[in-house]
């Protein structure tokens, strides 16, 4: 089995910030309950001609420079999305065209939150056993699409943007593992009732505003906060570490009390804890990534440093990445 690391990282945020005081004008909401209650105080919108691939598109070029490759050299894309473009073709397809990776295999995983921790175990599996060499795992979201702006418990939280990693063998350090897992039964918490075939778009399901997430947040945030501490535990386990060893953890930013709550009961100090959530709000698939792109950018991550990735999100689903960097 090779060795697999990162060796590009870019990320591209809509320009559009959308503050607190803002969505105080939309609900009702006050900057202060947002803040305490989430740690969000601004999130970016993408704008009306922007779609998901278009975001992907631009991270992508960065980390692909970032990596020294170019289009043609990729065998492998993987877009972790709940905002595709469009139902089909899959937003990969578009980006491999966008691209010009036109020797890449290109596909859609769909797993919420934790989209890019499962989009990185599934490239790092084709590339240790040799089926392609380089690929770009993505994480991009335009959550603004699917957000009903009339709903305080759901319209504070999210915001849009996109991450992207090139993955190819390494001969030091690297991902040094993963773990993932899912919980199909609680499926009614967090999810987006309209427009698959359960529920085609009719009048009755856009007047009845079923195209928009809808989310159990009290319920989740305990679920979040227990599932995030023992995937953490977990993948630890797996690669012969612990807490001792790890340099930051780059949680799944959904909200700073269950980051906090889970660096509590995990005794890791604060400052060891990568937050970002305060500028971006919650950007489910690439909320990850983009905490992992701005920790590096911000010097928090240097070489050989030990890096816990941490995700949970709809599903339900969980992933937690080792990676020596
Ligand atoms: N402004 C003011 N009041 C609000 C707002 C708002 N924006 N939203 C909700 N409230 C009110 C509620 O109506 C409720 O009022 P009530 O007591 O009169 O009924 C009160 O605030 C408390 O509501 P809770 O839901 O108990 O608030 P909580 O402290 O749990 O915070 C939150 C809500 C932020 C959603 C939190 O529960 C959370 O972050 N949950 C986890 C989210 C998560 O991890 N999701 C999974 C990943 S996301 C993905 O996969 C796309």
């Amino acid at each position: 089995m090779k060795k697999v690391g990162i060796i590009g990282l870019g990320e591209y945020l809509p320009k559009r910030v959308l503050t607190n005081a803002e969505l105080e004008k939309m609900v009702d909401t006050s900057d202060e309950w947002i803040t305490t209650r989430t740690g969000i105080k601004e999130r970016r919108i993408a704008a009306d001609s922007e779609a998901t691939s278009d975001m992907a598109l631009i991270a992508a070029r960065e980390a692909l420079e970032q990596a020294k490759l170019k289009p043609l050299e990729l065998d492998l894309i993987i877009v972790a999305t709940i905002t595709p473009d469009m139902p089909l073709p899959s937003t990969a397809s578009i980006l491999q065209n966008a691209l010009g990776a036109k020797h890449a295999v290109a596909f859609d995983i769909s797993a919420a939150c934790a989209g890019f921790v499962y989009a990185l175990s599934i490239a790092q599996q084709f590339i240790a056993r040799g089926s392609y060499r380089n690929a770009l795992v993505i994480g991009a979201e335009k959550l603004s699409s699917v957000t009903d702006w009339k709903d305080r418990n759901t319209c504070v939280l999210f915001g849009d943007g996109a991450g992207a990693a090139v993955l190819s063998e390494v001969h030091s350090g690297g991902i040094l593992s993963t773990y993932l897992g899912c919980d199909g039964s609680k499926t009614e918490l967090l999810n987006q009732p309209a427009g698959g075939s359960r529920k085609p778009a009719t009048a009755k399901t856009l007047e009845a505003r079923e195209h928009y997430v809808k989310m159990q947040g009290n319920e989740l945030f305990k679920i979040a906060v227990k599932t995030m501490t023992e995937a953490a535990e977990t993948v630890l386990k797996q690669a012969g570490l612990t807490f001792k060893d790890v340099d930051l953890i780059i949680p799944h930013q959904a909200n700073a009390r269950i980051i906090l709550a889970v660096g509590k009961k995990l005794g890791i100090d604060e400052e060891k804890i990568f937050l970002n959530i305060e500028k971006h709000g919650n950007i489910s698939s690439a909320s990850t990534v983009t905490a992992l792109v701005e920790a590096v950018r911000s010097g928090r991550v240097k070489k050989g440093d030990i890096i816990l990735l941490d995700a949970f999100g709809a599903g339900l689903v969980w992933g937690a990445c080792v990676i020596k960097w």
